[in-house]
């Protein structure tokens, strides 16, 4: 009945608390600290939860840099709409753009040789799902992630959106290299 009829004088930090409730403070509590600790230890320890620089952009600056990139590296197309495979230089900035609905270009990149990935959204924010080997980030319009990335086994691999982006969502899968 206390909580229809008036508090009146009641103060509720006076109250006694219920052990019941006791029990549930202490355990998100307890709960709070786990997921607080792991967040850096999935990082350190876990190789997930990368660490990216993030930089402000436009997509004509973007659109720039990508196509410059795409002109001076283009070694062949490939698939049915002719993408441009790059094959950029080792150790270099290498750019990806993400919009309704594809990843462009293809990259060809060298098995255990490290470069610098930019992510970028031409449009509304896309989800970079890298596959098979789980790594996601999510990309959005306005900013410039860049990773550094070291593939560690030859293969394609292939990037799929993971962030919901409208009718051309499940079509928007993106191709990637590593060669020996
Ligand atoms: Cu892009 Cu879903």
């Amino acid at each position: 009945m206390t909580s229809i009829t008036p508090t009146g004088k009641r103060i509720w930090w006076n109250e006694p608390i219920e052990k019941g409730e006791l029990i549930w403070i202490g355990i998100i509590v307890i709960w709070g600290i786990v997921l607080t600790v792991m967040m850096p230890a999935w990082h350190l320890y876990g190789e997930q939860n990368l660490s990216t620089e993030t930089y402000r952009t436009t997509p004509a600056m973007y659109q720039e840099k990508t196509q410059k990139m795409v002109d001076q590296y283009t070694i062949r197309t490939e698939g049915t709409r002719q993408f441009p495979v790059v094959a950029p230089p080792v150790g270099s900035d290498v750019y990806l753009i993400a919009r309704l609905w594809d990843w462009w270009p293809i990259l060809e990149l060298k098995e255990g040789q490290t470069y610098r990935l930019h992510l970028n959204s031409m449009d509304w924010n896309h989800g970079f799902s890298l596959q098979p080997v789980n790594l996601n980030i999510q990309v959005l319009p306005g900013y410039e992630h860049v990773i550094n990335v070291t593939p560690n086994k030859t293969g394609e691999y292939s990037i799929i959106c993971n962030e919901y982006c409208g009718i051309g969502h499940h079509n928007m899968v993106g191709k990637i290299h590593v060669i020996k």
